[in-house]
């Protein structure tokens, strides 16, 4: 514990320039102007900001691109095509600004579960908020189809407020819609599809998807398929669980630590 000779010599902040408020005082004779601290104080609250906004499962904060590992499947063809779909998704990063005028985003796919799909997605959504600065969001299917069924239920029953939630899921730049073809087939679930992924191929918005299936086995009318055909590269995952692989060497270290060994 520090003591009170301690505490008063330690300051309260760590950029002695703007005390991290992010502005610094700038004088001109007897004017006063403020500009951003040079420390990026103000640039750190932006990004956060940001990432806060991204709702990124606490699994997968902080991961990126960089860290996403090719040497964990177990095949040779397994860690071939996760170094593909990592260089892919490096690439994109690295030209995400033009990339981002065509509106083009990816669509992971592997049919079995556990392979790294969510994980490389949201690192690339995490790189670009941090390197371009453009806001992304993170959602399930699920998610979007019960904050759309949460706008219908009780005294906020309201048309309006169900266009403005399609409205800005539409409007996010940079949107990982994760886990697509869960969902279940019905005509509501199409009609609301096929307005947020119109309207985002219309405004060419950047959606990267993950699913289990291919493109053309999802179970969408065609019309929401075209679409995301053309929305979206298809980047094949390893058939290769991680999670399983993680889960396995968790038991045996958590089983040798039992045992004592
Ligand atoms: N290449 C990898 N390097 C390190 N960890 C990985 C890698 N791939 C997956 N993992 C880890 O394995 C677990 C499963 O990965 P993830 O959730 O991305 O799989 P998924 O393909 O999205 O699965 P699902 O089909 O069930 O949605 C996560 O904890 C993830 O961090
Ligand atoms: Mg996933
Ligand atoms: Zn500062």
């Amino acid at each position: 514990m520090k003591d009170s000779a301690e505490i008063a010599e330690t300051p309260a902040y760590n950029c002695p320039i703007c005390h991290d408020t992010g502005w610094e005082e700038v004088k001109n004779g007897n004017y006063v102007a403020m500009r951003e601290c040079s420390c990026g104080y103000m640039q750190r609250q932006r990004i956060a900001g940001k990432l806060k906004f991204a709702s990124i499962p606490k699994e997968f904060e902080g991961h990126t691109v960089d860290n996403f590992q090719t040497d964990c499947y177990s095949s040779q063809g397994g860690r071939e095509l996760a170094l593909m779909a990592k260089t892919i998704a490096k690439k994109y990063v690295e030209q995400f600004s033009e990339i981002q005028e065509s509106g083009k985003g990816l669509y992971f796919y592997s049919s079995v579960k556990g392979s790294g799909k969510t994980r490389l997605a949201v690192s690339i959504a995490n790189d670009i908020i941090q390197e371009k600065m453009i806001s992304a969001k993170f959602a399930t299917t699920i998610q979007i189809l019960d904050q759309i069924k949460a706008t219908w239920g009780g005294a906020s029953k309201n048309e309006e407020t169900e266009q403005k939630l399609i409205h800005d899921i539409v409007s996010v730049p940079v949107l990982v819609i994760d886990d697509i073809g869960v969902e279940g087939v019905k005509d509501w679930i199409n009609e609301r599809f096929y307005n947020i992924l119109n309207g985002r191929m219309i405004e060419k918005k950047i959606t990267i998807f993950t699913s289990n299936c291919k493109i053309e086995e999802l179970k969408f009318d065609d019309r929401i398929i075209n679409r995301i055909v053309k929305m979206a590269l298809p980047v094949q995952f390893p058939n290769e669980s991680i999670r399983t692989a993680i889960a396995r060497k968790e038991n045996s270290e958590l089983l040798d630590r039992l045992l004592g060994k």
